[in-house]
């Protein structure tokens, strides 16, 4: 299928070539089923650190329920989205910048029987395709890391939540004093790469118009997660290499580092639109 070239230099970071095919074709080669659930995709549809297991712990705290209409932000091909409207019966909208990850997701989507309930727009989320308070829930992960106008990025999110609907949040924050090292998944190098730390993201969340309902430190369980981590000899059938091609291993590894060695933490959080 013939795709339209990259934009901006995150969208040609996560997507410098067609996968569609190429991921339908891993699918058929590691022999899963015609039809897919979370678990069958999870090594590559959830990225972010600890994979699914970070993405059931957020779901638990966003209070979404099957009556919740959730907008994913940043979405990626879609894993989470198909997450929580397999588990909780949501209607969910997920926006990506990377037109490629969006015709992935619908791909995808089709093929786990999610397409009536699960939705993909290719967006910025500095400038939402929705009107005011359309929104139960916003949940995002791993992708504010990739936007420097903070300000504007959590003006926006309230924007588009009801009225003391949530914000579900899960993402890389900086350490004060200490320098990440590069390339890692969301970035080859710091001129794409926007850590805040978590006092930083905390005051600019409040000054966008959210109350803080649940603030975690995330980092300790990531810490454990990076230091169990074995790499396989050889790439898996399925794994986030097939996304960002062979440099995701010297990227995943860095990550690792980089919590490991206190130069990148983790927070997960729930805001309530005031
Ligand atoms: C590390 S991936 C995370 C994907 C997904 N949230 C997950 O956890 O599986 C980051 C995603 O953020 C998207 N992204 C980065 N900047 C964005 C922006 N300004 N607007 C919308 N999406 C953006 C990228 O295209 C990429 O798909």
């Amino acid at each position: 299928m013939a795709t339209s070239p990259p934009q901006n230099p995150v969208e040609s970071h996560y997507a410098s070539r067609s996968l569609v095919d190429v991921v339908l074709a891993a699918l058929d080669a590691a022999g899963l089923p015609p039809r897919l659930a979370a678990a069958d995709l999870a090594p590559l549809d959830q990225f972010h650190a600890r994979g699914l297991e970070a993405t059931r712990e957020l779901a638990a705290l966003a209070g979404i329920d099957a009556r919740s209409r959730v907008l994913d932000v940043g979405c990626g091909i879609g894993g989470p989205s198909r997450y929580l409207a397999e588990s909780l019966g949501c209607k969910v909208v997920g926006i990506d910048l990377t037109a490629e990850y969006c015709r992935l997701a619908e791909a995808l989507t089709a093929r786990a029987g999610l397409a009536g309930t699960v939705e993909f727009r290719t967006a910025d989320a500095l400038d939402l395709p929705f009107g005011d308070g359309e929104f139960d829930r916003v949940w995002t992960q791993h992708v504010a890391m990739n936007i420097a106008d903070r300000s504007r990025l959590y003006r926006e999110l309230a924007r588009v939540l009801k009225p003391g609907g949530k914000l579900a949040l899960y993402d890389a924050v900086a350490i004060p004093g200490a320098e990440p090292l590069f390339p890692v998944p969301w970035a080859r190098d710091s001129s794409t790469s926007f850590l805040l730390d978590a006092e930083a993201t905390r005051a600019v969340l409040e000054k966008s118009g959210f109350a803080i309902r649940t603030w975690r430190d995330a980092t300790p369980e990531a810490k454990k997660w990076f230091a169990a981590l074995r790499p396989p000899a050889l790439p898996p059938k399925l794994g986030l290499h097939l996304l960002l091609g062979p440099d995701f291993r010297t990227m995943a590894g860095n990550f690792g580092r980089n919590v490991i060695e206190g130069r990148v933490g983790l927070l997960m959080a729930v805001c309530q639109k005031t």
